[in-house]
């Protein structure tokens, strides 16, 4: 793409552009660092290349809100072709402007919070289920367990599975994924060939889970009920070729990063026992046994943050894309129409500035920041660019609420049962795409609490 001609008052970003066609593609996905080292070397706002495009990297918390506040107005989401063809247009991650906010306000019908208070009990079975399986089993990688546990709550929740998930299931959920981000080549040994099959048996399964619902006569009170049930502005409801590819797009979006989070999660309270003897004892104190409930893991202050500061450390989701629909300024620079552009979640978490000593795991930290959020609590809201684990703005993570109580529900709940040690000799370094977790998978020994 060409840069639209800039007049002479107005100025480009400074930067570089890297190899032809490919740009700084490599830097940017493998190196975690890259970010930062821009920002040292230009300033909050510098330009690049990404396959052929040229793209404005923006950095700092008041250029996260400025993204947030342009949604719909100056910029929009941007998909590679693969996620494209392999999402659909129906999805809520790749609709646009009114027709986003609409779909938006129809589907978060069945994240509200009396929605979640329903979802509580299957997530604890589910999770109860998983850990007994774990501690049976002694020592495990528990990057792929918990993989398919929060796999088994999304299938139970947004596909009616009832029992344990058809493993056919889940490896054609990881199929679809492999191909998400791939090159578009539909054949039959490609990943996004593979992807693209696997994605036809997911939508028909969606299907057959719709038509057996709608044939009941009953809708429930699961996702996959709360959507059939739901209505959008002008009273009408979700189509169900629509509704079958809007499931995909939330399994897709829940589904990587939950495990992401768990996983870390896991391996931070391993290496950090004083903070996970603190979280035990809180949920020794607050919630010992039987059912939980959303006000007792609400009083969990000690376990929330634990959880904040691990996706603060290691945002599940490190940046996200936009492509720039009308030119904008920023600190004196013009995007022009056309550039990509995008915020950066990992890179905000790890500046100094706003973080001290960013790489340390410091759940206290958040102590401090509790006074200065205007939401009082942590919370995970954007509320001024510097946290955003789920984003913000308009696209923020529709997810967001469901996400918090799962991974609430599973820190009570390991915290209650186990005991944790890492395996020894194990390469916990962090691999980056598509979600941070150790390159070993966190080899763990469970064993019961006593
Ligand atoms: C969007 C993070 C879990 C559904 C997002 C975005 C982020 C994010 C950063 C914004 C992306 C952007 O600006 O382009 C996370 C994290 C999660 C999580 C860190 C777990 C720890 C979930 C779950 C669901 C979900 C469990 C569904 C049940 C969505 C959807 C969007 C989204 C549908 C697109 C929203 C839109 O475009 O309007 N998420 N997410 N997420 N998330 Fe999540």
């Amino acid at each position: 793409m060409t840069t639209p001609t800039v007049s002479a008052s107005q100025r480009l970003p400074p930067g570089r552009s890297g190899l032809p066609f490919v740009g700084e593609w490599f830097q940017i996905l493998f190196n975690p660092r890259f970010g930062a080292e821009r920002r040292a070397e230009f300033g909050p706002v510098s330009r690049t290349r990404l396959f052929g495009r040229d793209m404005a990297l923006l950095a700092g918390p008041e250029n996260n809100m400025l993204l947030f506040r342009g949604e719909h107005k100056f910029v929009e989401a941007t998909w590679p072709a693969s996620t494209l063809k392999l999402l659909g247009p129906n999805t809520l991650s790749t609709q646009e402007g009114e027709l986003h906010l609409r779909r938006r306000r129809l589907l978060a019908q069945a994240f509200r919070p009396k929605a979640l208070v329903g979802y509580l009990p299957a997530m604890q079975s589910r999770i109860t289920a998983a850990i007994e399986h774990w501690l049976r089993r002694g020592e495990l990688a528990l990057y792929p367990e918990i993989r398919t546990l929060t796999f088994e709550i999304a299938a139970a929740l947004m596909m009616g599975a009832r029992e344990r998930t058809d493993l056919a299931l889940v490896h054609d959920f990881e199929t679809f994924a492999a191909g998400l981000f791939t090159i578009p080549a539909d054949l039959p040994l490609t990943a996004f060939g593979r992807a693209k099959r696997a994605r036809r048996r997911l939508i028909a399964h969606l299907h057959a889970a719709i038509d057996a619902r709608l044939r009941s006569g009953e809708t429930g009170q699961d996702v996959l009920g709360l959507l059939l049930a739901a209505r959008d502005d002008d009273g009408s409801a979700l189509g169900r070729e629509e509704l079958a590819e809007q499931m995909l797009v939330l399994l897709f979006a829940g589904h990587e990063t939950l495990t992401s989070g768990l996983t870390n999660f896991c391996m931070l309270m391993a290496q950090h026992p004083a903070i996970y003897e603190r979280v035990c004892a809180e949920v020794r104190r607050v919630t010992p046994e039987g059912p939980l409930t959303v006000e007792a893991l609400a009083r969990l202050a000690d376990t929330e943050r634990a959880l904040a500061e691990t996706l603060r450390l290691q945002p599940p989701v490190a940046a996200a894309f936009r492509k720039c629909i009308r030119g904008f300024e920023v600190e004196g620079f013009t995007v022009p129409q056309g550039w990509l552009t995008g915020y950066r979640i990992r890179d905000t978490h790890r500046d100094a500035s706003l973080f001290e000593e960013p790489g340390r795991f410091d759940p206290d930290r958040f102590a401090v920041f509790e006074e200065t959020c205007p939401h009082g609590r942590v919370h995970a809201h954007a509320h001024d660019g510097r946290y955003l684990p789920f984003g913000g703005g308009a696209r923020i993570c529709l997810g967001m609420e469901f996400a918090r109580l799962e991974m609430r529900a599973f820190a009570a709940l390991l915290a209650r049962r186990c005991a944790l040690a890492l395996a020894p000799d194990q390469d916990l370094t962090m691999k980056q795409v598509p979600v941070p977790r150790p390159r070993s998978g966190v080899v763990m020994r469970l064993s019961p609490r006593t």
